[in-house]
């Protein structure tokens, strides 16, 4: 990534003990569009003033916007990939896809914090979003999801996490962003542990204790890690998931919150249909047999620099005189040329 790409939003920070995954949709009204336009403008100062008081507890928040709500609440130009999430499968096996204009990703190393923050960001926005999924998700012992595995581990690290997850010149608009899908899973875990151990580490194609990779001779080709490792032009292309498990034992809830992020959604979306659909078609992902997706959605994720450019997109605004815009640039001395402030639906 060269030196000048505007910095990111925290998707590459590393691996947390706690999570809140919110998605919520953003009412109608201008109005409303303005409370959320001017919160982007918020989002960093909200993070220090949350995560300065416990330092060590590596507080993070992104968030991202689905392709409905970017063009409602930001007009043109728009991210080159974002669009709706794309349904894979179907029957009791489907990717479905679900209501939702805004993610939060808020993460911590201490429950407390991400508590804290999901508060003062959702106070600030007020009424002007309705959430409608809330996760409160949690790492189990060393770093297990809910059906007992390590998870996390093939994710890329260092320079090559941000070389899969953060867009360069391929969008210059919208360099430093990144595009994250979400699908809350739950599983039926008495099911799932009524198989041997054996069993399971096919499906999944690792060891259960030791996390180590099965070998190739006994992995089946419709193991979760085999429909997951995919290439271009023979070259492996990854993504980087910060997965999380939640539930309440009382209710029988037993989940796993997937979220992965790339540069575009299209080796997540390939991931999907090999899971889903199969390759081949038919061959699927044995762990969908024990888990059902409930939500779905897909969203943009603004560079930090843009979000702080965001409170003053309105496509809606009333576009300034020629008289008016002409006086501004002579005053500042530019002509405004590629920035992305200011710029109207007309353009
Ligand atoms: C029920 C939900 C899911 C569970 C419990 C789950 C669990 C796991 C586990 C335990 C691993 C092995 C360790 C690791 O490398 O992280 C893994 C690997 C992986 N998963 Fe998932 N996963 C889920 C959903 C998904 C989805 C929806 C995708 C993508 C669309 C995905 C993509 C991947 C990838 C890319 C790998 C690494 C494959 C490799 O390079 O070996 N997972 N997952």
């Amino acid at each position: 990534m060269p030196n000048n790409t505007p910095e990111p939003q925290a998707v590459c920070n590393p691996i947390s003990r706690s999570a809140i995954f919110i998605v919520a949709t953003v009412a109608h009204g201008e109005d409303k569009a303005d409370v959320v336009r001017s919160w982007c403008g918020d989002i960093a100062a909200l993070v220090r003033a949350v995560g300065t008081r416990a330092p060590t507890a590596n507080l993070s928040c992104v968030c991202g916007f689905g392709a409905d709500a970017w063009d409602r609440l930001f007009g043109a130009p728009r991210p080159a990939s974002l669009h709706p999430f794309r349904e894979f499968g179907q029957g009791d096996r489907r990717a479905i896809a679900t209501p939702g204009d805004m993610l939060l990703h808020i993460r911590a190393d201490h429950m407390d914090l991400c508590f804290e923050l999901a508060s003062q960001m959702l106070n600030k926005l007020g009424d002007a979003v309705t959430v409608v999924d809330e996760v409160h998700g949690f790492r189990y012992f060393d770093l297990r999801d809910m059906v007992g595995f390590v998870d996390g581990t093939e994710n890329p690290s260092g320079k090559s996490a941000a070389h899969y997850t953060i867009i360069d010149e391929e969008d210059p608009d919208f360099a430093g962003g990144s595009y994250v899908i979400v699908q809350k899973y739950l599983h039926n875990l008495d099911a799932w542990n009524g198989l041997t151990v054996e069993q399971q580490e096919k499906i999944i194609g690792r060891e259960k204790l030791s996390d180590v990779e099965l070998d190739e001779s006994i992995k089946p080709s419709c193991s979760h890690s085999s429909l997951t490792t995919i290439d271009d032009n023979g070259k492996e292309v990854k993504i980087l998931r910060h997965n999380m498990a939640f539930g309440r034992p009382g209710a029988k809830e037993f989940g796993t919150y997937f979220i992965g992020y790339a540069r575009t959604p299209a080796p997540i979306e390939q991931m999907m249909e090999n899971m889903f659909v199969g390759r081949p078609p038919g061959n699927y992902d044995r762990l969908l047999d024990y888990s059902r997706a409930v939500t779905g959605g897909l969203f943009f994720v603004p560079s930090n620099d843009l979000l702080d450019e965001l409170p003053d997109r309105n496509p809606n605004a009333a576009p300034a005189s020629i008289g008016d815009s002409q006086q501004e640039n002579e005053s500042e001395g530019t002509l405004n040329i590629g920035s992305l402030k200011g710029t109207s639906q007309d353009e």
